[in-house]
């Protein structure tokens, strides 16, 4: 193999370690523009062919506007959440859900790992390429880091794993808020199965999304929050971290993580009554 093509292997290697895995060309594409194709600049327009006689379309039933069609499927979001009678009809339910466009992306829905009883349920942003292929959150080597921290901190026993959304999102993006709020219903219903006495939200995603904040999680992470439900009848504290993906690229990073953790199993090590 030639200097080139083992430098060109190994940048592809970097890439797809980094969850690089689509490549798209160096001028942005206005794929919204329904115009032909043609009809952009850089490309000559096909010679002009005979005008043909413009015939009127046929009067469409009204599309669902996509608003409504949100609505929907948070109405039947939230019914097959709340059908739900224990963590394994929830799990079933997610996988059956039609109503998160991610789904057609994603191999797989993935829900969630650890125990039914955790007294810490752990909600992360969203599944990568590992959890997808694997069905379980938090399996990649940021899970595995993730692991290594519970361990050391005495929590390996002692948590749920989650996400905001439970399909893979393309190319390792970011989830919108519009998808975390469509998964939301099934996320709330795993915290009220399951009862924990605190949530560690990881990363700024999860943070955003479960504390409704705008901050970034460098200024939220090491601080106690209050986590709401949507009718406002359950409340826990919750404390936001660092990705454990973060701490792969930044390891200096690992010290604030582990300051946090240990803020974490003081909470949990606290007398409480069960209720
Ligand atoms: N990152 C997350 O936020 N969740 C996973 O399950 C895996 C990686």
């Amino acid at each position: 193999m030639t200097v080139e093509a083992r430098a060109i292997e190994s940048l592809l290697a970097f890439w797809s370690d980094s969850g690089v895995e689509a490549l798209y060309g160096e001028t942005a594409v206005d794929r919204t523009v329904t115009a032909a194709p043609w009809a952009t600049a850089s490309r000559p327009a096909p010679a002009a062919a005979a005008p043909t006689p413009r015939r009127e379309a046929p009067a469409a039933t009204p599309a669902l506007e996509a608003p409504a069609a949100e609505t929907l499927a948070l109405d039947e979001a939230r019914r097959a959440a709340a059908a739900a009678a224990d963590l394994e009809a929830l799990r079933a339910a997610i996988a059956a859900f039609d109503g998160c466009a991610l789904k057609a992306g994603a191999r797989q829905a993935v829900f969630s790992r650890g125990r039914a009883d955790a007294p810490l349920l752990i909600i992360g942003e969203a599944p990568g390429a590992d959890e997808d292929a694997q069905g379980a959150p938090f399996v990649g080597r940021a899970g595995q880091l993730l692991d290594r921290m519970l361990a050391a901190a005495g929590l390996t026993d002692k948590v749920f794993i989650t996400n905001t959304v439970f399909w893979r999102p393309p190319g390792n993006r970011t989830p919108t808020p519009a998808e975390q709020a469509l998964c939301a219903p099934f996320l709330e219903r795993a915290i009220r199965l399951v009862k924990p006495r605190v949530l560690l939200l990881v990363g700024g995603a999860s943070a955003k999304s479960m504390l409704k904040r705008s901050e970034g999680i460098l200024s939220l992470r090491g601080r106690w929050f209050e986590w709401k439900s949507e009718d406002g009848a359950l409340e826990l504290p919750a404390l936001p971290t660092l990705h454990p993906s973060f701490l792969l690229r930044q390891p200096a990073a690992k010290r604030k993580s582990w300051e946090d953790l240990l803020i974490l199993a003081e909470r949990l090590d606290r007398p409480h009554r069960p209720e």
